[in-house]
């Protein structure tokens, strides 16, 4: 676990556009008693863990154009994490569900995640840390991803996987908050970096896209934490990718997009970013979040 992640203090509940809107954090803070450490839950923190979890599944089918339909599929889910999704789509009665992830402490979690949540031991639910690569073709019928491809860092080499091992006529949706350009999208990097600042340090941490005017910044305090040159946001697992990029990096995968929704959920200052994202110049800083259908390029009917 990286020494730029916080320490959880409290439960977050989600708000997309909101400081809070890096989903995943509630779950792990629900889930480990220490964030970085796994440890042994007692019973309420479970439930606590099981809530918080069922309530952002909600919220991310929720932020799609359509809701997927599982029944009977073969769903692969892209950075699963803690596995709650997994969960969750299984719960929606898909057949078979892989969740992958390249943490080995992640993947281990969620096996206890599946064991703890489903009602009988199940292995129709699989965790692995091996790449997709490792995986034979056309093989899911829908491929998930939640809150991890601003996190991967070969977005290019993941979408030409993602599409190798979907099956014709498959669906792969894509949700992802923040976006590194939006006001906060430094998933708090900058609290990290300046928390032994104090008042100051919060206030740092507090000015909207701050991150990017204090990037350099940013990097040499992490160096200095982590005693290990930082040199770029991939040493802090941020890839910084632009909704634009993102798009032309979809078609260049040879997928196309069915829809292609951006700043979901309701608040007011993602309203806001709403409006002001259509200003020129102005896209990719009040891009928030991105949630897509995806489909193989050459089966889309326009
Ligand atoms: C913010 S977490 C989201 C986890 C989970 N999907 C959730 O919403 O709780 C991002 C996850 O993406 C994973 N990840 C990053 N790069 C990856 C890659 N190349 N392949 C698979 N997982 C990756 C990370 O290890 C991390 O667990």
């Amino acid at each position: 676990m990286s020494q730029s992640q916080p320490k959880p203090s409290r439960i977050t509940t989600v708000s997309a556009g909101s400081r809070a809107s890096d989903t995943p954090l509630a779950t792990r803070q629900a889930l480990q008693p220490e964030y970085g450490v796994i440890g042994e839950l007692d019973n309420d923190r479970w439930d606590r863990a099981m809530r918080v979890y069922r309530k952002e599944s909600v919220v991310f089918w929720q932020r799609f154009a359509r809701p997927p339909v599982f029944d009977g599929q073969s769903v692969l889910e892209v950075g699963c994490g803690l596995g709650g999704l997994c969960v969750d789509i299984a719960n929606r009665g898909a057949e078979t569900v892989l969740g992958i992830d390249i943490r080995q402490d992640d993947i281990e979690f969620a096996r206890r995640f599946r064991d703890r949540e489903l009602p009988t031991p199940s292995d129709h639910i699989r965790f692995s840390c091996e790449p997709l690569s490792r995986y034979h073709e056309t093989q899911f019928d829908y491929v998930v991803s939640k809150d991890s491809f601003e996190h991967i860092i070969d977005v290019d080499g993941m979408l030409a996987e993602i599409r190798r091992v979907l099956k014709p006529g498959g669906w792969v949706y894509i949700g992802f908050s923040p976006l590194y350009h939006s006001p906060y999208g430094d998933h708090d990097r900058r609290r990290t970096a300046f928390a032994n600042l104090g008042v100051a340090g919060k206030l740092l941490a507090a000015l909207p896209w701050g991150h990017l005017l204090m990037e350099k910044q940013i990097l040499r305090r992490h160096s200095k934490m982590r005693r290990e040159p930082v040199t770029s946001m991939h040493d802090l697992n941020l890839n910084k990718l632009k909704v634009g990029e993102f798009r032309k990096k979809i078609q260049a995968a040879g997928l196309a997009a069915e829809s292609f929704l951006v700043n979901q959920g309701n608040n007011k200052v993602g309203k806001v970013l709403s409006a002001l994202r259509a200003l020129p110049g102005l896209e990719d800083y009040c891009t928030y979040n991105v949630y897509c259908i995806l489909r193989h390029a050459g089966e889309i009917t326009e």
